[in-house]
């Protein structure tokens, strides 16, 4: 039987992220395709590289995008960057950190982890007695790690981790656009993203921007494969090789650079949404979108204590774009989870490991980012919560989000 054109259901998507895809991305993404040598392709992966400097915050001219989810930025920064041997240090205090190890490990590093409780970040003495006693070539660390829903403050790591000679690398994939991030400032030597949080559209492209020390790393490491070095003696010894030739962040700099080597062939409908995510972003203007992500994260968080649910983690620390709640005793947590999306087509999370089952993540970001979205999802989980056997508030929920929006639109 032939398979059905693709229709899929109405939902409004709260969870940790992905979100609903901002229509003006969605569109752009179906926009003609071109073929990868044509000067207008060519200056549309410009284009997006001088949006993402600005999204960024940097002045990084390394700064382009991986094909691939946020985890592929993830490993080609690190694949790249790290040679077997190195000593890497990961600051963890979430599941995104045990990835952070677990691909840095892959890569061959000698890893060490200064480990802090889910829900709370690290403090920046224990970093620096870790860097002190480890002197890693590199330091790895989550900014906002989805599973808990708290952001590692980087304001002084960039410069303790120059002090002692390191890289700093930083996943942004859930906090960029919606959170202050500034690379330049920071000093944050890569840092990699993804589009299906903050920045409102679909997983599958990871922009990065990389510093001139870190592509002076990945420099040194230049594979005779790129085909520019293929006579040259001083070509890198086999053991330094980049050992990836997908994410080999080297041949991907020169497909983007003036030289346009070829390496893969740009995921065209990708760019195409990556370039309308950092365009709608930057016309909001960054300010503006970090302001709207903080109003509705804190309605959200207002409105979910309105309904008698106790938050998770250090509130001083969360991101502003999700808010994690402990599961009221008694209560199965998925069950409420599938009937908000039977009855409303609203989805919200849960988390991993020691806290599945024991939270909720609810995410305003992106497009979703709005009042109407909020409002609606706390309507929807008192009523779900209510038929769950939990005595809430009537309309404690949606009272206590629209007090912190003051009766504005
Ligand atoms: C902080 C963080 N890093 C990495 C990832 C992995 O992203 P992806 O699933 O796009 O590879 C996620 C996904 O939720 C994330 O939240």
């Amino acid at each position: 039987m032939p398979a059905r054109q693709i229709d899929p259901p109405p939902r409004l998507l709260m969870g940790p992220g992905p979100v609903n895809g901002d229509p003006r991305v969605l569109r752009a993404m179906s926009a003609a395709l071109l073929g990868q040598y044509d000067p207008a392709m060519t200056a549309l992966m410009t284009e997006t590289q001088g949006l993402y400097r600005d999204v960024f915050r940097t002045a990084n001219d390394a700064t382009l995008l991986v094909d691939g989810t946020s985890r592929a930025g993830i490993e080609a920064a690190l694949v790249s960057l790290i040679v077997p041997g190195d000593r890497v240090l990961v600051p963890r205090f979430g599941r995104f950190g045990h990835l952070l190890v677990e691909i840095a490990e892959r890569c061959g590093a000698e890893v060490h982890v200064v480990d802090a409780a889910w829900g709370e970040t690290v403090p920046l003495e224990r970093i620096a007695d870790a860097i002190a006693l480890v002197r890693p070539k590199l330091v790895a660390v989550v900014h906002g790690d989805t599973s808990t829903t708290i952001a590692q403050p980087l304001e002084e790591l960039g410069a303790l981790c120059r002090e002692a000679g390191a890289l700093l690398y930083v996943d942004a994939t859930a906090t960029l656009g919606g959170n202050e991030f500034r690379t330049d400032e920071w000093g944050v030597d890569v840092v990699t993203a993804g589009l299906q949080k903050c920045l409102g559209g679909p997983s599958g492209s990871a922009p990065i921007t990389l510093s001139r020390a870190a592509v002076a790393v990945i420099d040194s490491r230049r594979s005779v494969e790129a085909g520019i070095r293929a006579d040259d003696e001083e070509a890198a010894p086999p053991a330094e090789r980049i050992r990836s030739n997908y994410f080999d962040l080297g041949m991907i700099l020169d497909y983007w650079g003036p030289a346009r080597l070829n390496h893969h062939t740009e995921a065209t409908s990708m760019l195409y949404g990556a370039r309308e995510c950092a365009r709608v972003l930057l016309q909001e203007g960054l300010d503006a979108a970090i302001a709207r992500h903080r109003r509705h994260g804190r309605a959200m968080l207002a409105g979910v204590q309105g309904l008698g649910l106790r938050p998770f983690g250090d509130l001083e620390h969360r991101m502003t774009n999700i808010v994690a709640v402990h599961i009221p005793e008694g209560v199965v947590g998925d069950a409420v989870r599938a009937a908000m999306l039977a009855d409303y087509g609203i989805e919200i999370g849960t988390s991993f490991g020691p806290l599945h089952g024991r939270v909720w993540r609810i995410g305003t970001m992106g497009v979703n980012a709005r009042r109407d979205a909020v409002l609606l999802t706390l309507a929807a989980l008192e009523q779900a919560l209510r038929r769950a056997g939990v005595a809430v508030p009537a309309g404690g929920g949606t009272e206590a989000a629209l007090d912190v929006y003051g009766g504005k639109p």
